[in-house]
């Protein structure tokens, strides 16, 4: 309510500056008690006690393995019989078709039978494996992102699952955080895009489906501004930064249909998300009417605590369910305390009905009433799991997610003929390219560089040069040691000079990004720089492919080496995608989606910041806002890529006459002898505006293919989406006046031009 008359009493004051309003608001306007369900769901609500509401409003993390013995009454005694009482709504982490399946008949033969809903990490794949979700989001190519949830969706429920958390769609700018991996980079624009896309492909269009299953957005909201980098960390951001840069995705797959959100870890400008009354019901459901249920993250209600928010775990259960916080995802909150704080009158009983309401509304959805067990099904299970149909879409996925980062005198493809070392651990690894977040994978199942080599007949040398890490973790939250023995290294600088070709591939372990990766420094972890400086002291002539979850710091190897290929963890098919890269049976299309840094003091780095009162560059002065040790423009721009083709832009037109659009219009060609793909992407400025605009924007892109010397013409059409923005009390508008209009290969090179938009062009 507070953050609601803050909101209402500055819009009122704006009303007389607001040059012009147009469509839709974030501004809560009212509040409703909840949604519209079918009869059935009312039916059952009206059967259930209070604690089974609470129960469903309530996810555990698996207890359950059916290769094992079953949990009898003794084993897990609480959980268990929690569950045998229908007073479970979800379980986390438990997959396999016979473990759900059995575990769906204790929920069954409970006196309401509601079935359980079986969530699970579904990230970038389940067994076979796409790019982690930044490089896929480098292709740019929204129908294969869209075809890798859809797989990704078929196999995980193939195996039992039916709710995967995913897509993250929080924006970050700060390639310290290690979960920059699992997000779609830095641009809201691309981030809604690609976000709506993943929510299509795992929800399809028919969510009674067997092979759909539903998805959950996240971590709503402003985690991917946790300061500094490290993870879980406040995030402290204006509204308009909120407004236009971090809720735009999550809007975005909420229009798409996503069935699920999920709150977050972190302190939002002073309030904890999960205890976010103003996110969760204002924002979300009240204004944008979604219609889903939210899951907290895991134990974030019991942070709360911690988070100086909540005196105890029943303080946090009553302000996570007032704040609209449906399903608690281990913190026991509700479970524990929430029967007794609506008996005390500290939850309204309206809100726990809302919450059921939504959970049961979502499983009817997925068609668990109809059908419990469809997704139980160990003959389709055998027939999905590692079905190589899916190799074949990880494979292009994974070819247009690489990014051509440079490419002196075309050192790039490479000449069959020319005699090749291979120097670095990571090329001989068939685990690390899976990246992280990869919850029901197996270890050792990607192509690793060096098999992708070979499978394209590519005789090599190979020496390791130096291990990266110690050990090799077997889960996902095991710390890794960094290793210390330089004992290889003399075996790669032998190798070297007698080698007309290095090839190097260095970078970070699956497990140096992700969740609790963050870090302070963002070179090639371990003795890899030493390595890399050895060789290049022996062979110049280096080939560079970075594996990496994240953007890291390449200013040398750019200064001195002739060509890096950014390949990030491609998944499954890592190794044949790379190989094809460098031999040019695959021409790189890839373009950044994060910009690449000079150096780490440059963090937060982003193509689209607001201009300052001292833009620069002043020659022989030092007042104005730079560095004196470093340039403020990043190594590689958001948006950059090369290819092994050359591209041209011409002929910009701009159509500002008619209503409601603005038409930009632009020629490409492909000057080369060979078949390419190009991202031709616009960036617009409103260089005057009530609230200051962004130096240039994301506003239209198109990935096109261009055949030898073949040309195209790109048209994009601008309309009030493209042209307004949130104001800073969310008030969407759009404002006539002057705009700025690049179109380019890149957010930093292009085509200029600039167009008016009249006052009364576009309705509103
Ligand atoms: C914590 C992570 O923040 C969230 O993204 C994930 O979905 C849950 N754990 C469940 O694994």
């Amino acid at each position: 309510m507070k953050n609601f008359l803050i909101v209402l009493s500055i819009f009122i004051l704006c009303q007389s500056c607001n040059k012009k309003a147009v469509v839709p608001t974030i501004i809560p306007q009212q509040t409703k008690t909840s949604i519209n369900a079918s009869p059935h769901v009312e039916a059952l609500i009206a059967k259930m006690t209070l604690e089974e509401k609470i129960g469903q409003m309530t996810q555990f993390n698996g207890f359950w393995d059916a290769t094992g013995p079953v949990p009898k009454k003794d084993d897990n005694n609480w959980k268990y019989d929690l569950l045998k009482a229908g007073k479970v709504g979800s379980v986390l982490n438990v997959s396999g078709a016979e473990n759900v399946c059995k575990m769906q008949e204790v929920a069954m033969n409970s006196k309401l039978g509601i079935p359980l809903i079986f969530g699970l990490d579904v990230i970038h794949g389940h067994k076979v494996l796409t790019p982690i979700p930044l490089a896929e989001s480098c292709s740019w190519n929204l129908d294969l992102i869209e075809t890798s949830a859809a797989n990704a969706a078929k196999e995980a429920a193939a195996r039992g699952i039916n709710w995967t958390f995913a897509p993250m769609v929080d924006i970050s700018r700060d390639a310290r955080w290690g979960r920059v991996m699992e997000g779609g980079g830095e641009d809201p624009y691309l981030g809604s895009l690609v976000g709506a896309a993943r929510v299509k492909g795992f929800q399809g269009s028919d969510l009674k489906n067997e092979f759909t299953i539903a998805a959950c957005v996240k971590h709503f909201a402003g985690y991917g501004f946790a300061e500094s980098g490290k993870d879980y960390n406040t995030a402290d951001v204006g509204t308009s930064t909120l407004y236009n840069t971090i809720l735009p995705p999550f809007k975005a797959c909420v229009d798409a249909g996503a069935l699920t959100v999920m709150n977050s870890f972190n302190v939002l400008n002073g309030i904890p998300a999960t205890g976010d009354k103003f996110l969760q019901r204002d924002v979300l459901k009240d204004q944008w009417g979604f219609e889903g249920f939210i899951v907290s993250d895991w134990g974030s209600a019991k942070e709360m605590i911690d988070h100086g928010f909540s005196k105890d775990l029943k303080h946090a259960a009553v302000q996570a369910a007032n704040a609209g916080s449906d399903m608690d995802m281990e913190s026991y909150a509700y479970i524990t305390h929430l029967a007794e704080a609506v008996n005390e009158g500290l939850v309204d009983i309206k809100h726990i009905d809302d919450a059921v309401r939504r959970i049961l509304t979502v499983k009817e959805k997925l068609g668990l009433f109809d059908d419990p067990y469809k997704y139980c099904n160990t003959d389709r299970e055998k027939e999905w799991v590692y079905n190589e149909a899916f190799n074949k879409d990880a494979l292009a996925l994974a070819n247009e997610s690489i990014v051509l980062l440079r490419n002196e005198n075309n050192t790039l493809p490479l000449d069959k003929s020319k005699k090749i070392a291979v120097i670095g651990t990571l090329a001989n690894d068939k685990t690390s390219p899976l990246g992280n977040w990869r919850m029901g994978s197996d270890d050792g199942t990607s192509i690793s560089v060096l098999e992708g080599l070979k499978n394209l007949n590519v005789d090599y040398s190979y020496a390791e040069g130096a291990k990266l890490i110690t050990n090799e973790p077997s889960f996902v939250f095991e710390m890794i040691v960094e290793e210390k023995d330089k004992s290889g290294f003399q075996e790669a600088i032998d190798l070297a000079p007698s080698s007309d070709q290095v090839i190097m591939v260095l970078g970070e372990h699956g497990y140096q990004s992700g969740e609790g990766r963050s870090r302070s420094k963002l070179n090639f972890p371990g003795l890899q720089e030493e390595l890399l400086r050895k060789i290049y002291e022996v062979n110049k002539n280096i080939v560079l492919v970075v594996m990496s979850g994240r953007p890291l710091v390449l200013t040398w190897a750019n200064d001195n080496l002739p060509a890096i290929v950014q390949a990030w963890q491609l998944g499954t098919e890592s190794g044949n995608a790379i190989a094809q890269t460098l031999y040019g049976d695959n021409n790189p299309s890839g373009k950044l989606t994060m910009s690449f840094p000079r150096s780490v003091g440059q963090m937060p780095l982003y193509y689209n910041p607001y201009t300052t009162g001292r833009p620069g560059p002043l020659p022989d002065m030092v007042f104005w806002s730079h560095y004196i040790d470093e340039s403020n423009a990043p190594l590689y721009p958001f948006g950059f890529g090369l290819s092994y083709s050359t591209f041209t832009y011409s002929n910009l037109t701009i159509d500002a006459s008619q209503k409601n659009k603005v038409m930009v219009g632009i020629d490409v060609t492909n000057e080369s002898k060979r078949e390419g793909k190009e991202v031709v992407q616009l960036y617009l400025q409103d260089k005057v505006a009530s609230v200051v605009r962004p130096i240039t924007e994301l506003k239209g892109f198109e990935k096109i293919t261009l055949g030898p010397k073949e040309s195209k013409r790109v048209e994009f059409v601008l309309t009030s989406k493209e042209l307004g923005f949130f104001d800073n009390v969310g008030k969407f508008v759009v404002e006539g006046g002057e705009f700025n209009v690049m179109v380019g290969g890149s957010s930093s090179t292009g085509i200029k031009g600039s167009f008016n938009l009249q006052q009364n062009q576009v309705d509103e």
